[in-house]
């Protein structure tokens, strides 16, 4: 099972960039384009909320018709730059697994791997939350799961990256929420977005991950107290490998045009076994 994981596209109506000259309309096209060049191609495709930049009818119009292009199954959960009642009126007569109102929540079973979505929004914030209504669900629903292998995925993350600009801004979760995921070691991720980069943890006995943005990315800037800025760094996509002997294993995928792909010439002096036959690395 192949899972790609897109997040944050920051869709725009037609000649509004986000920010003034980010092309995010034209970055989503690339990033589904990239998805489709895969070979062999995803079982489905996660997109870990912000599809929208404001939350605009014409801004989901664009998402709709750029990830309509994909031939597999899509599941997206809402961020803050989403607006709920606006994200299901426009997606949910597309994808039925999403609900006609109210939290975004769902769990795929067609997979080897469990799918939970989670929907963090409070409307009108940066930051995010499992409140102890949503933290039910998600304890039901992981009861249900019986120990199959199972990945959440989530706007907010619910975790501390040790970044201040990002921190100001996560999942708020109820004390119990760390101990509640710990008691399922089948949670085989946490899949975040909402950062705009790439950052792996170890949270409550599993792996807590953000994938970065199809767009903008934030600046990465380790000093204590310093505001979130943007940069224009090469956007990406996640792509969790469900494999029987290595469990779940989570690539990087670069999206951009980076030549083609060339063979190792190994120089004679290579103190490795010099096979001609073999792909070195
Ligand atoms: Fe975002
Ligand atoms: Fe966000």
């Amino acid at each position: 099972m192949i899972i790609a994981q897109l997040s944050d596209f920051h869709a725009r109506p037609h000649g509004r960039p986000a920010y003034g000259d980010v092309d995010t309309n034209a970055a989503i096209h690339k990033a589904v384009a990239a998805v489709m060049a895969l070979d062999p191609q995803p079982d489905c495709v996660l997109v870990t909320g912000d599809l929208a930049d404001c939350g605009l009818p014409e801004e989901y119009a664009i998402v709709r018709d750029a990830l309509g292009a994909l031939p597999m199954p899509v599941y997206a959960v809402p961020g803050n730059h989403d607006r709920r009642e606006a994200f299901a009126a426009a997606l949910h007569p597309h994808y039925p697994h999403l609900q006609a109102t109210g939290f975004q929540h769902y769990v795929v079973e067609d997979f080897p791997v469990r799918l939970i979505g989670l929907d963090t929004v409070i409307a009108g914030q940066d930051g995010g939350e499992i409140c102890a209504e949503r933290e039910a669900w998600l304890a039901e629903r992981l009861a249900e799961g019986q120990g199959r292998p199972t990945l959440i995925f989530m706007h907010h993350p619910p975790f501390r990256v040790a970044v201040d600009g990002m921190d100001v801004m996560p999942c708020r979760v109820s004390p119990g929420f760390a101990q509640l995921i710990a008691r399922h070691p089948e949670i085989e991720r946490i899949a975040c977005g909402h950062y705009h980069r790439p950052i792996q943890l170890r949270f409550a006995g599993t792996i807590g991950y953000v994938a970065p943005g199809t767009a903008h990315q934030v600046a990465l800037d380790l000093r204590r107290g310093q505001e979130n800025r943007f940069i224009l760094e090469p956007p990406a996509f996640a792509l969790h490998v469900w494999d029987r002997e290595a469990g779940l294993v989570s690539h990087l995928q670069p999206i951009g045009d980076f030549g083609p792909r060339r063979d190792f010439v190994l120089d004679p002096a290579y103190p490795g076994q010099a096979r001609q036959d073999v792909i070195h690395v």
